[in-house]
Formats: structure tokens, sequence, C-alpha cells
């Protein structure tokens, strides 16, 4: 089978900083869930970032979306429709009057009528136990809401591999068990970074862990002693 996603011999530093990636490495299939785990500041949401386009040059290095390398805007385009991407702080990701504004916004701006995109924005807004949120502004919603939102936002797309940056942080406990019940069940690839272990635990197959600029694979999970 083919992958889904490569990152391949990724070198990066932000200017002025040293190297914060070193060859590294990375295969996604599609389905498959996984984690990135690693010390705060081991580059993260940096590699997601550069995995979507928003951060450039690389020094060295191919982001490959179904075999093919990201070079053009088109391609990039195309990218941005098969990987969603949840930012590690959701009031970067909400920014309409309302939150099924936001929502109903990527559905419509892919070209979906607005009955498919009214339809779709609702069903992941159920899915997530949040409609009665719909039609709040971003700024009256709790953290927890927030990020549940931006969620939606990035479900509402439909995209066939997931990029999620902390989802679990500030979720209460319902939330965190429907989130984790929504993850094991959705036919899609994901890549979670996360210190939650035990969110992680339910949801995911591999674990990597980075440190010291590359993604190692761990055979074993770390378990609930970290
Ligand atoms: N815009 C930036 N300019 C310079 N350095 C940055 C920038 N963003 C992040 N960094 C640095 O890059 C490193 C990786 O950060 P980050 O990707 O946020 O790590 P993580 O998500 O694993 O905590 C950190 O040392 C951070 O301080
Ligand atoms: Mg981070």
């Amino acid at each position: 089978m083919m992958p889904l996603l490569q990152v391949e011999n990724l070198c990066f530093a932000y200017p002025g900083n040293p190297m914060l990636f070193k060859d590294l490495h990375l295969e996604i299939f599609p389905k498959e869930k996984v984690c990135i785990i690693g010390k705060n500041g081991a580059g993260k949401t940096t590699l997601f970032y550069i995995i979507m386009g928003l951060l450039g040059p690389l020094l060295k290095g191919k982001i490959i979306l179904e075999g093919k390398e990201i070079r053009t805007k088109k391609d990039l385009r195309y990218l941005r429709r098969k990987v969603g991407f949840l930012l590690q702080d959701p009031e970067d990701q909400l920014f309409c009057p309302t939150l099924f504004d936001d929502v109903i916004f990527g559905p419509l701006n892919m070209g979906l009528s607005k009955d498919e995109a009214f339809e779709k924005a609702w069903q992941v807004l159920k899915m997530l136990n949040i409609e009665d949120l719909a039609h709040k502004p971003p700024y009256a919603l709790s953290g927890g809401q927030k990020r549940l939102g931006a969620l939606a936002a990035v479900l509402a797309m439909d995209p066939e591999l997931l990029l999620l940056d902390e989802p679990s942080n500030g979720l209460d406990e319902e939330a965190w068990k429907n989130l984790i019940f929504i993850l094991r069940n959705i036919d899609k690839a994901i890549v979670i970074a996360s210190h939650d272990t035990n969110f992680l635990e339910h949801v995911v197959s591999h674990w990597y862990e980075l440190s010291s600029g590359k993604l190692k694979i761990l055979s074993k999970t770390p378990g609930r002693i970290l």
C-alpha cells in the first residue's frame, strides 16, 4: 500500500536558530492512527506547520502526498483539502461571527451547495455534541468548547488525514471521552501531537517520539508512567 503522506529527509531551522529537524522521516498510511510525543519545544507544532506548507523554506526535504511531491501552489491547495489541521490554539482557528459560520465556511469554500454545506455543518456539530453552541460567537465559548468547535470546522471539510495538535487540552471528562470515541471510530488517518498519554492509548496504534530533530518509533507505548 502506498503511504498517504511522506515526509522525507526534512531539515529545517527557524532563521538564526539551530537546526530543529535533521533528516526527519515520517510515513502515514491511509487510516493509520499515530501520535507524536516529545518535550515542549521538540518541534511537534512546527512539523505540522511544515506539512501544511505554512512555514518555509525547507533547508532540505520533501513533503509527498499520495506519492507526489508537493511543489506548486496547486499541489498545496490539493494537500489542504486532503489534510485537516487542528491548531494548538483554537482561538487562531475561529474567526466568524458564530461557531456555525465557522463550521460551514469550509464546506461552502469547497464548493458544496448551501443545503449540502448546512447539512454537513450540523452533522459534525451533533457528532461532537456541541450543536447547542452553534449560534454563539467564538469569544463566548470556553477553552474546551473552542477546541471542539475548531475540530468541527476541520471535520466539516472531510479530510483524509487529520493533524491534531494537542486535541484533548482543556476538555472536560465527558468531551474527552466523546473525542476518544469519535477518533477511534473515524475512518481517517490521524496524527496527534500530545502529552496526554492516557488519551493517546485509547486512540493510536503507533507511537513516535520527536527528539533531537528526528522521529523515532517507540516499540512499547510509554503507558501511564509518564
Ligand atoms: N516562529 C518561530 N521563530 C523562531 N523559533 C520558533 C518559532 N516558533 C517556534 N520556535 C521554536 O522552535 C522550537 C519548536 O517549537 P514547537 O514546534 O512549538 O515545539 P512543540 O510543539 O513540540 O512544543 C522551540 O524551541 C520554539 O521556541
Ligand atoms: Mg506544540
